[in-house]
């Protein structure tokens, strides 16, 4: 992993925004500066969208606005995290090139007009992106302000996939290049199955729509194909930046929220100096700030653990969902110090000033339609000055847990294919309900991509991981026999890399290990339940096992697997345990289940407190901080002392943390 051992791109927490001067008469760029100014913004990302501005007809070039931008910020002392353009390519380009727009699956091809319009596979977008990136890098890459760059926008996050001629002739070198010949490839497809059968490499086409259930094998790669021509496209643009500026780190916002799932970030993270996210809440979801919390820790796993940058989220309001609730009072301080707590060392939103007109006009920014003057602005001056204060927390790290969460972009493609044994299952759901008992309970967990080291882990949850890594069964078999808990869900290590069952009972990958043995999948129907022996309810979800040599510790008392086991653990001489559960356990259950696995791991909570607060803890060279937001509507005490930095005073032991308020303890 190329991680960046250079200087941040800021001194403290780098506080900002998208910034998109090119939105306004060049009047308003010097109020833009002296507001930054006012608010503490260290870092603004510039150009992301830019393109036609910078190049208003193919080798015809206007840099004199980026020219007076740049300079301007560098006067305030604002960095610069400057984008390469290729999101939106400018209306000259899709004119001459209409082929480079993507084809869906149904065969329409889109039209331009909106942004991120371009198929992956075209050499066209390929040969005119990293040209733009080297006009940018060499016109601007050694001016003091620029910080960063910033790689095209949410790879693969609106265009992720596309079903064109010149895709379907990439798809095939690509899976020339992954399959000997063609009969491995039927192999591995099973195409036997309904007469698929190949005879050579050019009969392949991309899972364009067809009558039914397209083939698993052929959906799955073109998953892996399209994630992997993003990888190489970003990859093709980083090394032009490297190549003209080696002293400046490369970042690409990623989009590890909700459910994307368009890219293997594992694949790019080696490819970037700094890792850095995207995420908006889904304002309707009360449990909001659990998922904000869950993705923030993906982020984490994915940078191995290291400072990561909070890219985008907004300051209040989004303008894409169904009902766009604007954010209370002290939300946009709450969600942003949560990215923090969890190990980002930036917050930055979408966008600095809010668009008088285009697509995004309804989404909020930091400098709102009614300007300065308003109650935002105030919590955005009010958030950079608490930001300032948490400068000395930046480059320490999250402190690593004992328990590991792991999750695996390549399983959540398989497990979502079509025509499996109940459309009620998804992929994150058990791994988000897991991280959210843990998060309730103040245990601190790391979730990491199932290819992650396991050393120092004493309880790993693989929940839901239908595809596993081949030596994934292996490595847990280690965290047993080193005394260490292992709890894996339903519907884990059923197939290998191509989809194909792996024989003898389930989970294949994972029979040995968990000392069980399943016959049949017994799903429930919409809405059932089975009532365990133990108390416990399991929804969606059951399975017909047998025990090979784990004890049983509750049956299904009802339901269609009714008198075999449920969960199930086989202990080791280590006195570790790999404990199997095979529905999916209702709320309360899940958590009843969770305190035992801990238990027996002995792993307790960081700080007790009640569910609602959570706490996190970062340690560096400077100290250790204990980061607790308050997301229940009492006040709730804090058994730690130190000085707060959010309010800036001594935080006594016991004192409280405010309802829906956050401290930030520096400890000792
Ligand atoms: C992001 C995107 C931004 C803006 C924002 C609105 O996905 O990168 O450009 O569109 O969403 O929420």
């Amino acid at each position: 992993m190329s991680r960046w051992s250079g200087r941040w791109p800021t001194d403290g927490i780098a506080f900002g925004a998208d910034y998109n001067p090119e939105q306004w008469p060049e009047e308003v760029w010097a109020e833009d500066v002296a507001l930054m100014r006012e608010a503490g913004v260290t870092l603004v990302s510039v150009g992301i969208f830019s393109w036609g501005q910078l190049e208003p007809a193919q080798g015809v070039f206007d840099f004199g606005w980026l020219d007076r931008v740049l300079d301007l910020l560098h006067e305030a002392g604002i960095g610069v995290d400057l984008a390469t353009p290729s999101a939106a390519p400018p209306v000259w380009l899709h004119l001459a090139h209409p082929e480079m727009l993507p084809v869906d699956a149904d065969g329409t091809r889109f039209t331009h007009g909106s942004r991120e319009s371009w198929c992956v596979s075209s050499p066209v977008i390929r040969h005119h992106a990293t040209r733009i990136a080297r006009v940018v890098a060499e016109r601007y890459g050694h001016h003091p302000a620029v910080k960063m760059w910033h790689v095209s926008n949410e790879l693969a996050c609106h265009n992720g996939r596309c079903y064109c001629d010149v895709s379907a002739a990439a798809f095939r070198d690509w899976l020339g290049k992954e399959y000997a010949d063609i009969d491995a490839l039927n192999l591995a497809w099973g195409t036997a199955f309904w007469g698929q059968r190949y005879a050579s490499f050019e009969q392949i086409l991309p899972p364009r729509r067809t009558t039914t259930i397209p083939n698993p094998g052929q959906r799955l790669d073109f998953e892996r194909f399209s994630s992997d021509a993003f990888v190489a496209h970003l990859e093709a643009e980083a090394a032009v930046l490297r190549e003209v500026t080696p002293h400046l780190p490369v970042t690409t916002n990623y989009m590890v929220m909700g459910d994307f799932h368009q890219i293997d970030y594992t694949q790019t993270t080696p490819l970037v100096d700094i890792v850095s996210n995207d995420h908006y809440l889904r304002a309707e979801d009360p449990h909001g700030w659990a998922e904000l919390a869950f993705s923030a820790d993906r982020v984490r796993g994915l940078a191995g653990g290291d400072p990561w940058v909070l890219m985008e989220h907004s300051t209040s309001a989004v303008n894409w969902q169904p009902r766009n609730i604007a954010k209370e009072p002290g939300q946009m301080l709450r969600n942003s110090l949560q990215h923090v707590a969890r190990g980002s060392d930036g917050v930055l939103f979408f966008q600095w000033r809010q668009s008088r007109a285009g697509a995004e006009k309804y989404h909020s920014g930091m400098v709102p339609h009614a300007g300065r003057d308003s109650s935002l602005f105030r919590e955005v001056v009010e958030l950079g000055a608490t930001l300032g204060r948490l400068a000395e927390v930046r480059g320490s790290r999250v402190e690593q847990g004992r328990v590991a969460l792991l999750w695996d972009t390549q399983a959540w493609w398989a497990a979502e294919l079509e025509a499996h044994p109940t459309v009620d299952l998804r992929y994150l759901d058990v791994a988000q309900r897991m991280h959210r008992v843990l998060l309730d309970a103040g245990v601190a967990v790391d979730v990491l991509p199932a290819g992650s080291s396991l050393d120092g882990y004493d309880v790993v949850l693989v929940p839901t991981l239908y595809l596993a890594p081949p030596d994934l069964a292996g490595r847990l078999t280690d965290v047993v026999a080193r005394g260490g808990e292992v709890l894996v869900s339903y519907f884990s290590g059923i197939v290998d890399e191509h989809d194909r069952v792996l024989l003898g009972g389930y989970p294949g990958a994972f029979r040995d290990l968990l000392g069980v043995r399943v016959e049949e999948f017994a799903p429930l129907a919409a809405g059932g339940t089975a009532t365990l022996s133990d108390g416990s309810t399991g929804e969606v979800w059951t399975e017909r096992m047998t025990s090979t040599g784990a004890e049983v510790l509750a049956t299904y008392l009802d339901g269609p697997s009714a008198g075999g086991p449920a969960v199930t653990r086989r202990g080791a001489r280590s006195g570790g345990g790999a404990w199997y559960l095979s529905t999916r356990l209702d709320d309360p259950s899940l958590a009843d289940l969770l305190g035992r696995v801990l238990a027996a791991a002995g792993v307790s909570s960081l700080v007790p407190s009640p569910g609602g607060l959570e706490v996190v803890r970062r340690t560096g060279a400077g100290g250790s901080w204990l980061f607790a937001l308050n997301h229940t509507g009492t006040d709730v005490p804090l058994h730690v002392s130190g000085h707060d930095l959010v309010a800036d005073r001594r935080h006594e032991a016991g004192a409280v943390v405010p309802a829906r308020g956050v401290v930030v303890v520096r400890e000792g």
